[in-house]
């Protein structure tokens, strides 16, 4: 081929390089993407998760790469931008191991492997070096308590009661012809025994019957399950999160549970889960267990931690903070209500837990309806608490730990008819319980056939209605959408060290519907206000302030002029304290 003269090449690179200058001028102008996310500077440090958001994805939902109806692996890998783009530091996905998905990946028969409907090791080794190239980490979602009924183990601990594996589960005989051993109840409904005609013995299962609970008092299932967990972080896992971890252990003497007043929503007596649940053991179990991720840097244990008062909490952090570093602040799940002396008194609570336990907080997750539709109240703009809410828990001392399509105020997206839900709760409980389809339905990506979830076949649950409107394309170049503030409030806890290693501490206003509190760093202070009502609050920044000055670092629905801050219903004011 003839050589092109000088000139047609300094035109041609001239060319190129203003079209590249200028689609990244396009790609960051302030009314598409807003100003570039900073990186993580903490991104390499063993503490990395006290700076970190983490991202709860569900991958059943988030991306589905072959348009199969479910989303899968690549179909996360596919969509890494937008997390970053968010500022994502972690996300944990929901349990993408082989399973035969009674309870859609919580039942697990195989935990060294992926489902084949959500790809293969090799698409999650390339999921977790794109990831890694993003500042990225991945948290795998670790079903401890039990596996699932077709999971090798089990099989082999039907066979005889002499099996090796018979000890890997519980199995006990009935207190008499047809009678389970005891009178505990499963989390879903009836009795937690199943009988297994073969061998005349039960079986215990906390869950569903095909959730058959392992024995953690057996050496031999703790040492599968920790060299499990050695296995994946040699692959680039940097933690676990430990599903259902209170229900671990059981009373060896399997002693009756107490039975409470009223049923249950299938219909049984309640009970109180006094012998079934939270036992000290497993505090012991979760001491080997945090040695076993100490051999390896960086990485961490977040608990499913459902617990009544802070002493509970308190206690799964370990008496030296040698158990879990985040266990979950549930806490907030139960309030429903845009409620300041409620919030309040759980911050503190967290905040004042006598081991220096590092605060996790959680507004929604897959179990647990979205938040919009759990606070906001009847009528009332659902992302104006949206953007209430993600201020509030942004900004709060510790690690907050989102659910995909919150950053955009998805709402809930219930079935309608019986005949239409997944989840298998919600087919036993109807209509009192509805089961969780709701918070889980497609990610909503563009306004494009099935929002962009894939290219048309039936999604395994509905797409939301919404999602024309309520989809990353067009929050992205909405610079006043829920998505755009989540990503200004990321941004701030990347700039300002107040706002991620900075001590809390409760400020009192004079209006009791709004929530105000400072982080201090470096002599550096923040100040937060939050006003969790519909009604217009003015608060005096003296004597809040002091003698300070005051700069806006992020405002929704309100003002700041001298002396005086304006919230608008459910406003939000971040403000630097010079
Ligand atoms: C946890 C999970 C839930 C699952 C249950 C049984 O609570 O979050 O989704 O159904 O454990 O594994």
């Amino acid at each position: 081929m003839r050589p092109l003269p000088v000139h047609t090449i300094r035109i041609a690179v001239f060319f190129l390089f203003t079209t590249m200058v200028l689609s990244a001028a396009l790609a960051q102008s302030p009314a598409d993407r807003g100003p570039a996310m900073p990186v993580n500077p903490f991104v390499a440090s063993a503490d990395w998760w006290k700076h970190a958001v983490i991202y709860e994805l569900y991958p059943r939902s988030f991306g589905d790469s072959n348009n199969d109806g479910t989303g899968d692996l690549n179909g996360i890998t596919q969509h890494l931008d937008h997390l970053q783009t968010l500022g994502i530091d972690a996300i944990w996905i929901t349990p993408m191991f082989p399973s035969p998905q009674v309870d859609f990946g919580y039942d697990v028969s195989d935990y060294r492997n992926v489902d084949p409907q959500y790809g293969t090791l090799a698409d999650f080794d390339r999921l977790v070096s794109e990831a890694n190239k993003r500042g990225i980490k991945i948290l795998l979602d670790f079903v401890v308590n039990h596996t699932s009924d077709q999971h090798q183990w089990f099989k082999n601990s039907t066979q005889s009661k002499n099996n090796r594996y018979r000890n890997f589960y519980i199995w006990r005989d009935g207190r008499g012809p047809g009678q389970p051993p005891n009178n505990w109840k499963s989390a879903f409904g009836g009795s937690s025994w199943k009988l297994d005609p073969a061998s005349g013995q039960y079986y215990y299962h906390y869950f569903y019957p095909e959730q058959p609970d392992l024995n953690w008092r057996n050496p031999a299932v703790e040492k599968e399950m920790f060299d499990t967990m050695r296995w994946w972080f040699k692959r680039g896992v940097y933690g676990f999160r430990l599903d259902a971890v209170d229900a671990l252990y059981e009373d060896e003497k399997l002693a009756d549970n107490p039975t409470l007043p009223g049923v249950d929503p299938y219909g049984e007596p309640n009970q109180q889960h006094l012998n079934d649940h939270s036992l000290p053991e497993v505090h012991n179990a979760l001491q080997r267990m945090r040695k076993v991720v100490d051999e390896y840097k960086g990485r961490v244990l977040i608990g499913e931690t459902w617990t009544n008062t802070p002493a509970e909490l308190t206690a799964y952090y370990g008496a030296r903070n040698n158990e879990l570093q985040m266990p979950m602040y549930f806490n907030f799940t139960t309030i429903n209500r845009l409620d300041v002396a409620a919030f309040r008194e759980r911050i503190e609570a967290v905040e004042q837990n006598p081991v220096g336990g590092w605060p996790v907080f959680v507004l929604s997750n897959h179990d647990i309806r979205r938040q919009v539709d759990r606070y906001t109240p009847a009528g009332a703009d659902k992302d104006a608490v949206a953007k209430l809410l993600a201020a509030m828990y942004l900004t709060l001392r510790g690690t907050p730990i989102m659910y995909y399509g919150e950053e955009l105020g998805m709402q809930n997206n219930d079935p309608a008819r019986r005949e239409d839900v997944k989840d298998v709760i919600g087919q036993k409980g109807w209509p009192t319980e509805k089961g969780r389809d709701g918070e889980r339905t497609p990610m909503q990506w563009n306004a494009s056939l099935n929002a962009g979830f894939n290219q048309g076949a039936k999604p395994w649950l509905p797409v939301g209605a919404d999602s024309i409107t309520r989809n990353v394309a067009a929050e992205m170049a909405d610079s006043s959408s829920v998505l755009n503030w989540y990503r200004q409030i990321i941004r701030l806890r990347r700039e300002h060290l107040a706002l991620t290693e900075g001590d809390y501490q409760t400020v009192s206003t004079p209006s009791p519907n709004v929530l105000a509190y400072k982080r201090t760093a470096n002599g550096k202070t923040i100040l937060i206000l939050l006003n969790f009502s519909e009604v217009p609050q003015s608060i005096s920044l003296p004597p809040i302030t002091a003698d300070h000055t005051s700069t806006k670092l992020a405002s929704s629905a309100s003002q700041l002029n001298e002396t005086q801050a304006q919230l608008e219903g459910f406003g939000v004011l971040v403000l630097e304290l010079k």
